[in-house]
């Protein structure tokens, strides 16, 4: 009984989230495979993000410097075309939206985003910004699927309205892989690292092997 036990307590997390079925709002969650190696789908989603997100969300666990220096952008470019309130390159990504304010005009903070893609999924993410639908009875006039009652407006919806469904499809792809990215940033450096450690202890192994073979004959 007690063995059942450790080993119930060793796999609970296993259990528990497959368990769990993801599901995003009234929906399925769509497929979203991010590749945050893909630098120029980053710099096209970090430009979504500025130009239609940042006004409300911040990004206040990342600095501007960092970010184009992992999306290979130049700083003074980044500086010139990406910095709108006047902020430096080495500052944090904060934004001026006081709570008071946001909650009097939109009726809700809008949250840092920083660790969204985290603390919900890409997927989720992904699948959010591609389902806004028309609803008369909300203040915006739209509703969202996967987010019901959402007091985020569409922002992206002349966007969406003036491309192909592919096209904005792609849109939202680079800017949930650029999210995916922030949250994250040296998943791809830790991953390249990793490789080399495991190559290392490999070949490592393998001499103190040899090593251990010659001192054994001696003892012999
Ligand atoms: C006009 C301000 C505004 C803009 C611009 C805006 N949002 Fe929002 N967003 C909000 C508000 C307010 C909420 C909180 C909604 C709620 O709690 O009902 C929100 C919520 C969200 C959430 C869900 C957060 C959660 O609860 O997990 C995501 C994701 C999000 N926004 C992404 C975006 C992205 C991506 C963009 C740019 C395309 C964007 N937003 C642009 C105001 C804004």
């Amino acid at each position: 009984m007690r063995k059942f036990l450790y080993l119930l307590f060793f796999f609970s997390p296993t259990i528990l989230f497959s368990a769990g079925e993801y599901r995003c709002g009234l929906m399925e969650c769509d497929n979203f495979e991010a590749n945050v190696s893909d630098k120029a789908s980053l710099q096209r989603g970090l430009s979504t993000y500025m130009n239609y997100c940042y006004g409300c969300h911040s990004l206040k666990y990342s600095r501007y410097k960092r970010v184009a220096e992992d999306l290979l952008i130049p700083l003074e470019m980044y500086e010139d075309n990406l910095i709108f309130n006047g902020s430096k390159i080495g500052e944090l990504m904060e934004i001026s939206l006081s709570k008071d304010d946001a909650i009097n005009w939109l009726g809700a903070y809008p949250p840092d985003l920083t660790l969204e893609a985290r603390l919900r999924r890409p997927d989720w993410i992904y699948t959010y910004l591609r389902n806004y639908y028309p609803d008369s009875t909300r203040p915006y006039g739209v509703n969202n699927k996967v987010y019901q009652n959402v007091n985020m407006p569409h922002v992206l919806e002349d966007m969406q309205n003036s491309l192909s469904v592919a096209e904005y499809d792609q849109v939202i792809y680079d800017l949930t892989n650029f999210m995916t990215y922030v949250a994250d940033p040296s998943a791809e450096q830790r991953k390249r690292i990793g490789t080399y450690v495991l190559l290392f202890l490999v070949i490592f192994t393998s001499f103190a092997y040899m090593t251990y073979r010659e001192f054994k004959k001696d003892l012999k």
